[in-house]
């Protein structure tokens, strides 16, 4: 295929455009909420309260004028006050996103994940305001069958633990979901994206930057596994175009891959060696290379295909698996340097244009 230049979302689109992000006190929620706001959106959000510590929404410290909502995503306690607000796109985003609570929880995750895509679908079609909504799945929406090829939207189903169960079946409630007319709504898969601000439990970054900071070593999950990894903003560039292109009633396909570069999909292992090398002071990540015991048990191979996102969004990867780390450990390196939190994920967003532009 022909390269094509990368596409960035338009400021003169999100321009005062009313938006709805669900999970907006995640770690992705707040990435995006700042993001629309840069481009000018007008946001509302509803989410819990945030639970790790520190947190990234709440050093962020964004002004939502009074349509920052903590309410229970699966309850109709949210519905009129977001009603009130008259978004006109929406991202969902609220979910329980971690797969070894879903080995821990399966109640929960399944709860949240499920509830909260039929609490949001249902409300989609009695909004009057509402045109068009990205709904954001997982990478691990697929079936494994142990086949070393990347994976492409038509591929089968399946998911081997709660997390990823939950999360095709989010799919398969989307997919059949008798949508009014009017509105227009796809899924959106990415991968394990990584990125300052993150301090997630059992995720290999927040895991990696919490052993840097203390005398304890780092022991890998699953030193083997082949993971997507793509810093933040690259999949949500994908969905701020994609939610462009629904408004817009551009967009045939139901649902859309944003993966990394096939050939930059590495090990859990290579990435550990590569933040151990970058971290300041040398040697101040100590690792614990004893062979551990699966506790749960994950995929090791998993890639995905972004070809559609290219041909329908002119959406592609911009950065490299080393260039986003470093840009996540460098946020890090900063934030622990004093730098505030809104800055550093600014800074970034603007950075993270001008290398688009570039390439
Ligand atoms: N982080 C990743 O690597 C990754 C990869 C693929 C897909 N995803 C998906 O992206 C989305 C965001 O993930 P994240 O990494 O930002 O997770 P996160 O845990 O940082 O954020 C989750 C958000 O959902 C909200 N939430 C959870 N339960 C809720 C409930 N019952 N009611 C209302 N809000 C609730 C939380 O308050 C929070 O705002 C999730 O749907 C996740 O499955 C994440």
């Amino acid at each position: 295929m022909e390269k094509i230049a990368v596409r960035f979302p338009d400021k003169n689109f999100w321009n005062n455009k009313r938006v709805l992000v669900t999970g907006h006190t995640g770690f992705k929620g707040a990435w995006l909420t700042q993001w629309l706001t840069q481009l000018g959106a007008k946001v509302c959000g509803v989410s819990l309260d945030p639970i790790t510590d520190p947190d990234l929404w709440t050093e962020m410290n964004m002004d939502m004028q009074g349509f920052d909502f903590r309410v229970d995503i699966r309850s109709d306690a949210w519905q009129r006050r977001v009603d009130t607000f008259k978004p006109e796109i929406a991202f969902h985003l609220a979910a329980q996103p971690l797969v070894v609570t879903g080995w821990k929880d399966p109640k929960l995750t399944f709860d949240t994940n499920l509830g909260g895509m039929v609490q949001f679908l249902s409300w989609i079609n009695t909004s009057s305001s509402l045109s068009a909504g990205v709904l954001v799945t997982s990478d691990k929406v697929y079936r494994l069958d142990g086949k070393k090829t990347a994976r492409i939207e038509s591929d089968p189903l399946g998911g081997a633990d709660p997390y990823s169960a939950s999360k095709a079946a989010s799919e398969l409630i989307a997919q059949t979901w008798p949508m009014n007319p009017d509105k227009k709504v796809a899924t959106a898969r990415s991968g394990n994206v990584i990125g300052g601000g993150d301090w997630a439990e059992d995720r290999l970054i927040p895991d990696l930057i919490r052993a840097w900071r203390s005398p304890e070593k780092f022991t890998a999950r699953n030193p083997n596994s082949i993971r997507p990894w793509q810093h933040v903003l690259e999949p949500l560039s994908g969905y701020i175009l994609m939610a462009e292109d629904l408004f817009q009633r551009k967009i045939k396909v139901d649902a859309i891959n944003f993966g990394p570069i096939i050939k930059d999909q590495v090990s859990v292992s290579e990435v550990v060696k590569e933040v151990q090398n970058k971290l300041q002071p040398p040697n101040s990540l100590r690792i614990d290379e004893s062979p551990q015991e699966l506790k749960y048990e994950e995929s090791e191979f998993l890639l995905l295909d972004s070809t559609l996102a290219e041909s329908e969004l002119g959406w592609r990867s911009v950065l490299n698996w080393k260039e986003s780390i470093d840009m996540t450990l460098s946020w890090y390196s900063d934030f622990y340097n004093g730098i505030p939190a809104l800055k550093l994920v600014q800074r970034d967003i603007e950075l993270f244009g001008q290398i688009s532009k570039s390439r």
